[in-house]
């Protein structure tokens, strides 16, 4: 029996998204971002409808070894690297490349076992002070990992911004350019953009960019959505009312009773909820489509149900689809509503949700 809560995969919007930033890189290599299950919607489904990137990347080796046991040949970064010998040995056996931003996995690389060889990336904290070496360091951590035996060629170098979500934040113009000084006159490889890097500052392009959320369809940036972007949301979580109580003036809807209603109106009930990776705070108001008609949710978000307004669409009943975000509701607009960020929204799907490729 199918569940009524179903995450739909379009992976013509999939295929969109990585056009929109090929475009948008003029040239730049695309190591598409895959971690965390492919921001929810499927580390093999996403990786095999976007086989044209140049390279995936990933947080960690459980998602590198995933990609490699399904067969996908690309080129697969690490981008918390490896934390031991054992999964060293794992990343060379699986031809993962590692991202290095701590001694301590130096000094791992330069005891590995004689044999050993990978491609490093070299990271630069330009700023964000998360992973990375200081510019103080940067330029002897750089000397000794290419003299390295178990690093293959020369080392790739590497930043992440911090602010690339504000259109005009002048940290993202201070991170690259502490980047390029750092890492001027050296020749490799560079990365610095993520999706915001990508579509909001051609300076951040450099040799590879390493777009996620755009791939999904949604906006990097605080203020816009997608779709001004040019972007087509690659998910929509979708399900269906279960039941319609026409109620009355002062009645209270759900746990709590936090919502009181005005007037006698329809309230449906639609089955999903925090279990399912609804925001649970997710407050009266935010709006979902009761087939294809925005209607508010009303009163708390319970585990497994929300209750919405059905007065925009009186006609509904049981059965009807319902959607959370997605087509025609984009998850940036769900997402402020609950005070959190599309990127929360998408990655929290539960594994009790069925999922469905659409390629319409
Ligand atoms: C190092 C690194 N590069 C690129 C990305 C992709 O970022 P975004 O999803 O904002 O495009 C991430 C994601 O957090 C990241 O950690």
């Amino acid at each position: 029996m199918t569940r009524p809560a179903r995450a739909l995969i379009d992976l013509k919007a999939l295929r969109h998204n990585l056009s929109r930033a090929r475009e948008a890189a003029s040239g730049a290599k695309i190591m598409a971002v895959v971690k965390a299950n492919a921001y929810g919607h499927g580390l093999l489904t996403v990786a095999r409808t976007l086989a044209q990137a140049d390279a995936f990347g990933v947080a960690r080796l459980d998602e590198g070894l995933a990609l490699r046991a399904a067969g996908v040949q690309a080129p697969i970064v690490m981008l918390s690297g490896v934390e031991s010998i054992q999964e060293l040995e794992q990343a060379r056996d699986q031809r993962l490349d590692i991202v290095v931003h701590s001694e301590h996995q130096i000094a791992m690389l330069e005891g590995a076992p004689p044999g050993t060889r990978l491609k490093a990336w070299l990271k630069l904290d330009s700023g964000m002070h998360r992973l990375g070496f200081p510019p103080t360091v940067f330029a002897r951590k750089y000397i000794r990992l290419s003299e390295c035996a178990a690093v293959i060629d020369t080392v790739a170098l590497m930043t992440h911004l911090a602010d690339a979500d504000l259109p005009r934040s002048k940290r993202v113009a201070e991170q690259i350019a502490v980047f390029e000084a750092n890492t001027r006159g050296i020749s490799a490889e560079r990365s610095i953009a993520n999706s915001g890097g990508l579509l909001g500052w051609t300076e951040a392009r450099a040799d590879w960019v390493r777009p996620g959320i755009m791939l999904y369809g949604i906006s990097p940036f605080a203020d816009d959505t997608g779709t001004d972007q040019g972007l087509v949301p690659a998910m929509t979580l979708e399900t269906r009312l279960i039941a319609v109580n026409q109620v009355e003036r002062g009645d209270r809807i759900g746990y709590g009773g936090t919502y009181i209603c005005d007037q006698s109106m329809p309230i449906g009930v639609a089955a999903i909820g925090y279990g399912d990776g609804y925001p649970r705070h997710a407050p009266s108001g935010t709006p979902v489509l009761v087939e294809g008609l925005r209607c508010p949710l009303v009163g708390r978000v319970s585990m497994d149900l929300i209750s919405i307004d059905l007065r925009p669409n009186p006609k509904a009943k049981p059965g009807d689809r319902v959607v959370l975000w997605g087509e025609g509701l984009p998850a940036e607009e769900v997402a402020a509503q609950a005070g959190t960020i599309a990127y929360e929204l998408i990655t929290r799907i539960a594994p009790r949700v069925d999922y469905a490729e659409i390629d319409a």
